[in-house]
């Protein structure tokens, strides 16, 4: 029998991704609590969670900043959009003890740094999924990929063996990578090249694979590889222009995040993908026509 050690994970971001790792933490048996908004309290039905195989509904507690925050919290998980995490940790960091872990997950790269002048003693870890959810209701989700999960460590205490145990028996596929950036920076090379070209064309993820695209795509990889190769990350540039095709085609029929959000006037990631690029590339004094094109366009379609 598994010996099991309860562990207090609370769950900053309850959108798709958030619900979905609160419905799979639950199912492993520690149940998490979600940190919200006053407005997004919820003490009403339970939260929904569809899969191929029918609907499961759970209960989870949600606390906002004038609550008082008991049990002390042993793991936060972000899972916010990457420009909301700075503001968002920001306002909730005092009610955090010191010893909280905290695991930022989320498309996009750079809150790390971001986070850092707020970070104190907390022992911070980063992620990366393939899983995807929609959210069909404020409390009901929809899974509608499966995927891997891969979380390592990046600075201060590292994770507490008990709750890396736990994330790898929750979260299905997920793994500890030894070295996250290159995990992150995998991602990365995906999203840079589906999220602005589907929103920028209107077209779904798999029209990316029609001839037309194949030369800006391949104009937008050669650059993150140099930027990679000058922050001192190592990327093998074949793979990762295979692995861009497979998702392309793996996720043919969806629609990228970026483009919903561009299609229904939300704010976009952009700054965390293709604008983290332009971003560290200027750090190293060279400038990035394609991934700054993208930037520009995407910047211009949200404002509309
Ligand atoms: O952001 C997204 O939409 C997803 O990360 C991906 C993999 C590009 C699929 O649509």
């Amino acid at each position: 029998m598994d010996s099991f050690i309860a562990m207090n994970i609370a769950i900053l971001g309850a959108g798709a991704i958030g619900q979905l790792l609160a419905h799979q933490l639950d199912a492993a048996g520690n149940t998490p609590f979600f940190l919200v908004k006053p407005e997004q309290r919820f003490l009403g039905a339970p939260f929904t969670l569809q899969t191929q195989t029918g609907t499961q509904a759970r209960h989870f507690d949600t606390f906002s900043l004038a609550d008082e925050l008991q049990p002390k919290i042993d793991l936060l998980i972000v899972t916010l959009k990457a420009y909301q995490v700075r503001r968002a940790l920001t306002r909730w960091q005092a009610k955090l003890s010191p010893n909280c872990h905290i695991l930022l997950l989320h498309n996009g790269i750079g809150t790390h740094l971001e986070i850092a002048p707020i970070l104190g003693q907390h022992g911070l870890s980063l992620g990366t999924t393939s899983q995807a959810a929609l959210k069909l209701g404020p409390h009901s989700i929809k899974q509608t990929g499966n995927g891997t999960t891969q979380f390592g460590h990046y600075a201060g205490p590292t994770m507490a063996k008990e709750l890396q145990q736990l994330l790898l028996k929750a979260l299905p596929d997920s793994c500890v990578a030894e070295h996250i950036l290159t995990a992150l920076w995998h991602k990365l090379a995906i999203n840079a090249v589906i999220n602005p070209l589907t929103a920028i064309e209107d077209i779904p993820n798999g029209a990316l694979a029609a001839e037309k695209y194949q030369h800006t795509i391949s104009a937008v990889l050669t650059e993150l590889m140099q930027v990679a190769n000058l922050e001192g990350i190592e990327l093998d540039s074949a793979f990762v222009s295979e692995r861009v095709k497979q998702v392309i085609s793996l996720t043919a029929d969806n629609y990228s995040s970026m483009h919903q959000d561009v299609a229904f006037q939300r704010p976009t990631e952009i700054d965390y993908i293709n604008g983290y690029l332009v971003q560290r590339a200027h750090a190293h004094g060279i400038t990035l026509f394609y991934n700054q094109q993208l930037l520009t366009k995407v910047r211009q379609l949200s404002q509309h």
